[in-house]
C-alpha cells in the first residue's frame, strides 16, 4: 500500500512538473514577435493632419479609447475622457470571452514609448510591457496601413492631451487567455501606399482601414467569423435592459443587405448619421441606439466613403440574410 501510495505521489509530482515545463515553455515561445525597432519618426503638418483623421474620423481610436455618454444618441464620446480608455468591451454587451477595458493612449502611458514599441502594438498586438492584445483592438487591420498612414498614427496620437488614468486591467477567460499568445506575428514588410487610380486596391484599403468587417461580420461561439458570412451582418450588442442591437447585412444582396443604394445615398446615409450623433439626442435604456461610429465616419471624404461603397458593391458576394436590427425587452 505504501508502495502504492510512493508510486502515484510520484506520478503526480511528475505530472505537476510536466505542466509548469509546458507552461514555461509556452510563455518562452509566445508571442512570437521580434522587439521594438528603432524607428525615427518626424512630425510634419502633413503627417499630422493625415494622422488626425485617420484617427478620428477613419481608423476609430478614439471611440473605442475614451468613455462614452450611455444615455445620449450614438454614446458619443466624453470629450474630458478623449483618449484615456477605460470603456469596457464586456463578456454581457459583446459575448467576449471576457472583460477588456481600452488602455490609455493619451501621453499619460506612452509618454516613455518608443516609437518602434507603438508601431510593434499596432501592427503586431504586443504592448511596451510585452503583453499581448486581445485582437478586438484591431493590429491585424493596422498591419495593412502603408508606412506613412502608421507613422502619421503614431505622430498624431503623440499630440494627444495627457490624461492621468489608469484604466482596469483586461481580463481574459481561459483558454483564450493562453489563445491570444499565439496569435502575434511580425508584421513585415509595409505594403505599398493605396494609389488612389488604383480604384480596385484603394477601395480594398480603405475598408479594412475602418474595419467594418468586424462588426458586420457574424462571429461563432468561438468568436470566430462564420465562414460564407463575410459584411453580412448579425453581430449582437445586449443591452442592460435586455434589448438587442444587431448589425446589418452590408453586403450587396439586393433585398437583405445594399444591393440597391447608390453610391450618392450611401455617402449621405453617413452624413445624416453624424448629423443625427451631433445633436446628442437624449435616448432611454430600451429605445433604438447604436454603436455604429457614425460620428467618427461621418466626416470621411466622400471619395474614401465613395471607395468603401465600390469595395461593398464589386468585391463582397452579395450573401442572403435578412437582420433585426433592434429588438426591444420584453
Ligand atoms: C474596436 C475598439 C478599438 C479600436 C478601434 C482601437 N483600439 Fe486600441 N485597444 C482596444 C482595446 C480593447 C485594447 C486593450 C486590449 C487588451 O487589453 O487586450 C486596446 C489597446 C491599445 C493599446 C495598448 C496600450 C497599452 O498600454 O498596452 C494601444 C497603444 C492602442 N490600443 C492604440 C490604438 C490606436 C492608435 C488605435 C487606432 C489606430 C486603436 N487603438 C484602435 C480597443 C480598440
Ligand atoms: C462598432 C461596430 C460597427 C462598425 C465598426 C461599423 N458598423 Fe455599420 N452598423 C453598426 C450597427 C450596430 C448598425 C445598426 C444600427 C444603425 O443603423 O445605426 C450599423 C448600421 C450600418 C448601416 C445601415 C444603415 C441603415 O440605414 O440601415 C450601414 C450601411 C453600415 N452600418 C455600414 C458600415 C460601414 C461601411 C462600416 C465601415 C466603414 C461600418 N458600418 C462599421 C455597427 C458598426
Amino acid at each position: 500500500m505504501k508502495i502504492l501510495l510512493k508510486i502515484i505521489s510520484g506520478f503526480t509530482a511528475l505530472l505537476l512538473l510536466a505542466a509548469l515545463a509546458g507552461f514555461l515553455y509556452f510563455n518562452l515561445t509566445f508571442p512570437k514577435v521580434s522587439p521594438a525597432e528603432n524607428i525615427q519618426i518626424e512630425f510634419t503638418p502633413e503627417r499630422l493632419a493625415r494622422g488626425k483623421y485617420l484617427v478620428e474620423n477613419v481608423t476609430g481610436c478614439l471611440g473605442c479609447h475614451s468613455d462614452r455618454v450611455p444615455d445620449q444618441f450614438n454614446f458619443p464620446v466624453k470629450e474630458e475622457t478623449l483618449g484615456r480608455g477605460g470603456f469596457l468591451f464586456s463578456k454581457k454587451l459583446m459575448g467576449l470571452p471576457g472583460d477588456l477595458y481600452s488602455r490609455n493612449i493619451t501621453p499619460y502611458n506612452l509618454n516613455d514609448w518608443t516609437n518602434g514599441e507603438l508601431v510593434r502594438v499596432l501592427r503586431s498586438g504586443v504592448n511596451k510591457q510585452g503583453k499581448v492584445l486581445f485582437p478586438l483592438m484591431p493590429y491585424q487591420h493596422l498591419a495593412k496601413l502603408c508606412q506613412e498612414d502608421l507613422y502619421s498614427i503614431v505622430a498624431y496620437i503623440r499630440t494627444l492631451k495627457p490624461i492621468a488614468y489608469d484604466p482596469p486591467p483586461t481580463h481574459l477567460e481561459f483558454p483564450v487567455n493562453f489563445i491570444v499568445k499565439t496569435i502575434p506575428r511580425d508584421a513585415g514588410p509595409y505594403p505599398p501606399a493605396p494609389d488612389k487610380k488604383n480604384l480596385l486596391a484603394y477601395s480594398a484599403y480603405m475598408t479594412n482601414a475602418t474595419a467594418c468587417y468586424d462588426c458586420h461580420t457574424p462571429v461563432d461561439e468561438h468568436g470566430q467569423p462564420v465562414p460564407g458570412m463575410d459584411f453580412a451582418g448579425g453581430m449582437v450588442f445586449h443591452f442592460p435592459d435586455g434589448s438587442t442591437l444587431r448589425t446589418p447585412n452590408i453586403t450587396p444582396d439586393k433585398n437583405t443587405g445594399i444591393g440597391e443604394w447608390t453610391k450618392d445615398f450611401f455617402i449621405k446615409r453617413f452624413r445624416t448619421g453624424k448629423k443625427m450623433a451631433d445633436l446628442h439626442a437624449p435616448v432611454n435604456l430600451g429605445e433604438f441606439n447604436t454603436f455604429m461610429p457614425w460620428m467618427e465616419y461621418g466626416n470621411m471624404t466622400d471619395e474614401d466613403l465613395g471607395a468603401i461603397y465600390d469595395y461593398l458593391h464589386d468585391q463582397v458576394k452579395p450573401v442572403k440574410h435578412k437582420v433585426e436590427k433592434f429588438t426591444a425587452a420584453k
